[in-house]
């Protein structure tokens, strides 16, 4: 029998709702972004992002069902995500999920939000084959995973500092292009030379293999733009978008395919709001095609890498065939690790 899974994503400033067949048919994904309502503070406000999610949620629900010609009735699951994230915002999408789930009887799979990424690659089409070397770059997280057998994800590395969409955002708040910083230095650095500003890449040593550090870039790009500025010059934006944007990148591809040489998968999964940066997916494609030319490269769409419900209904499509199920005490877990489920 066919799977049907509502998502529901508050755990940061996208309220989203969807409905998934099977783990891998989108009959509906809406997503209400909140960034205009944020841009002015120049970062998410949490008790605003959770205000939103409040007024947008019930709508979102009943347009998702519409949209997927459903009756609620005809879903097998509620999929939430339950951290990691702000907890005022994760405690909306759980606290409506429980009541929902109670009230239509309907069972609740909490869906670990980082977990979920990796899971819009399940949304693309092709099959995912084990064992896969998966990369989580998001505004929250930078982390680099192993998974031998569908469900077992086994963390390799992460950041030591910013993630690599916070320091997307902090350099683009600095430079003064708005928030969400990803897309807009993406676009600038299309207009600028990445070899312009000399900018560090942090290795960490043999011990930090497979982590990463952006703080000493983010520093180096903060210090260049105040030695320009205090000669009375003017610093070119393009080319330290581009210098700066390389920079995260080298690091990223590096990381990612010294683990695929190591651990010699048979797919590399890239997920999280930078899988969207355009320069990272051609140079990620270039890299593993000439270092690892079996391995596989999947990578959701732009609208899937950042944050959305489907790839939580396609997480817990898989969750669900193992019999997982919440009970109603289930709680908003801020600081959920990529290796939990719950
Ligand atoms: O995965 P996501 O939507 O939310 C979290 O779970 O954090 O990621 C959002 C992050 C933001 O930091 C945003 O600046 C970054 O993804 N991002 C990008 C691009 N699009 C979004 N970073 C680089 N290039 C992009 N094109
Ligand atoms: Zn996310």
């Amino acid at each position: 029998m066919k799977t049907l899974i509502m998502g529901l994503e508050t755990s940061c400033d996208e309220t989203a709702v969807a409905v998934v067949e099977d783990g891998c048919r989108i009959l509906s994904n809406l997503v209400s972004s909140q960034t205009d309502l944020h841009s002015r503070y120049g970062g998410v406000v949490p008790e605003i992002a959770s205000r939103k999610h409040l007024e947008m949620i019930n709508p979102l629900i009943d347009e998702a069902l519409k949209e997927a010609g459903l009756h609620y009735q005809q879903l097998s699951a509620f999929a939430v995500s339950h951290g990691p994230g702000l907890v005022g915002a994760l405690l909306v999408g759980v606290s409506t999920a429980k009541a929902l789930s109670y009230a239509w009887e309907i069972p609740l799979i909490p869906v670990n939000h980082l977990r979920g990424h990796l899971y819009a690659n399940y949304l693309t089409g092709a099959t995912v084959k084990h064992p896969y070397v998966g990369l989580i770059a998001s505004g929250g997280h930078t982390d680099l995973l192993y998974s031998s057998e569908e469900g077992e994800i086994t963390l390799l590395g992460e950041t030591r500092d910013d993630a690599a969409g916070e320091a997307f955002d902090k350099i683009a708040r600095s430079l003064g292009l708005g928030y969400p910083g990803g897309p807009a230095i993406d676009s600038l650095a299309r207009e600028g030379d990445p070899a312009a500003v000399e900018l560090p890449r942090a290795s960490l040593g043999e011990e930090g293999r497979f982590d990463f550090s952006f703080s000493g870039l983010k520093t180096a790009v903060l210090n260049y733009k105040n030695r320009v500025e205090q000669k009375g010059e003017e610093v070119n934006l393009e080319n330290l978008a581009a210098s700066f944007q390389q920079a995260v990148v080298d690091m990223l591809v590096d990381k990612t395919i010294d683990a695929v040489l190591h651990k010699k998968p048979a797919s590399l999964l890239l997920s999280g709001g930078v899988a969207a940066n355009s320069l990272l997916r051609q140079q990620m494609e270039e890299r593993l095609s000439r270092k690892a030319p079996g391995v596989f490269l999947l990578c959701p769409p732009v609208h899937l890498c950042t944050d959305n419900a489907a790839m939580l209904a396609a997480a817990a499509h898989f969750q669900y065939r193992e019999g997982a199920k919440a009970p109603l005490d289930l709680n908003a877990i801020p600081d959920l690790a990529v290796s939990r489920t719950s």
